[in-house]
C-alpha cells in the first residue's frame, strides 16, 4: 500500500509543478507514493463557491469557513483512516528534520493549507491535529509549504531513492550537516580534490567526512550540536 497524502487548497495549482517532478514523481510512478490534490472550491457554498467570508469582530481580511473544510475532510475520513490532519501556517510548531523522520512513518496524512487571513479556528480547535510552520516568515498561502513538506517526507520512503544511505547521509540527520562533496576533474584551474578521497582508504574517508561535518556544523550551525 502506498503512502497517501491529501492536500486540501484553494490554489491546487500553485503545487502541480513541485509534486510533478523529480523524486517526488518518481515515487509516484512506482506506486509508493500518492499525492492527491483537492480544491477546496469544489466543497464551496452555493452558486459562488464560497470558500471564506469577512473576519467576525470586524478586521480587514478574508477567513476560510467551516463548510468546506470539514465536509472535504469528512468524505476523506469516509474512505480511509488518516493519522494526522496537518494545518499549514506561520503559526505552527517550526518544520525540521526530526519531524519530517516522524511523518515519514505514518501512511495517511491529510495538509490543509490556509489561505487569506487563516481559517476559522473551529477548523484547528476541532479537525487539525499537527499545525506546522516552515519557518519565521509568511508565506501568500500554505501551498507552497505543503509541497515542501510532501518533498521531505517522500525522500524519507523506503525505495524512494535508490541507495537508500543516500536520505540517511542528508544534512540534518544526526543533527549535523553534511561534508563537501567533490566528483572528477581531480583538479580543475589549479584547485584540487582532497587528496584524502582519492585514497580509496575507506576508514580514513569517513573519518575525513565526519570531521569537515563536524566543522561546518560548529561553523554554521552549532544550536544543531546542543541539541
Ligand atoms: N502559510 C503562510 N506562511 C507559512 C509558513 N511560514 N509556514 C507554513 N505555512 C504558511
Amino acid at each position: 500500500m502506498a503512502y497517501r497524502i491529501d492536500i486540501i487548497s484553494v490554489q491546487p495549482k500553485l503545487m502541480e509543478s513541485p509534486l510533478n517532478h523529480s523524486i517526488v514523481q518518481r515515487a509516484k510512478d512506482k506506486g509508493i507514493l500518492e499525492i492527491v490534490l483537492h480544491d477546496l472550491k469544489d466543497y464551496g457554498l452555493g452558486k459562488y463557491r464560497q470558500v471564506d467570508d469577512t473576519v467576525y469582530g470586524g478586521g480587514a481580511g478574508m477567513v476560510i469557513r467551516c463548510e468546506p473544510v470539514f465536509d472535504c475532510v469528512e468524505k476523506l475520513q469516509s474512505e480511509r483512516t488518516y493519522d494526522d490532519i496537518i494545518y499549514m501556517c506561520p503559526d505552527g510548531e517550526v518544520y525540521n528534520q526530526a519531524t519530517a523522520n516522524q511523518l515519514s512513518l505514518k501512511k495517511n496524512i491529510i495538509i490543509l493549507c490556509g489561505h487569506y487571513k487563516g481559517i476559522d479556528q473551529r477548523i484547528r480547535d476541532h479537525l487539525i491535529t499537527k499545525e506546522i510552520s516552515i519557518g519565521d516568515y509568511v508565506l501568500s498561502g500554505g501551498e507552497l509549504a505543503a509541497a515542501i513538506l510532501a518533498d521531505s517526507i517522500c525522500r524519507l520512503i523506503p525505495g524512494v531513492i535508490s541507495d537508500e544511505e543516500s536520505a540517511l547521509t542528508d544534512s540534518f540527520q544526526d543533527n549535523m550537516l553534511a561534508p563537501p562533496v567533490y566528483t572528477r576533474p581531480a583538479e580543475y584551474r589549479g584547485m584540487k580534490v582532497p587528496e584524502v578521497l582519492q585514497s580509496g582508504h575507506f576508514a580514513k574517508i569517513e573519518e575525513w567526512r565526519d570531521s569537515e561535518a563536524l566543522k561546518i556544523t560548529k561553523d554554521r550551525r552549532p544550536d544543531l550540536l546542543e541539541e
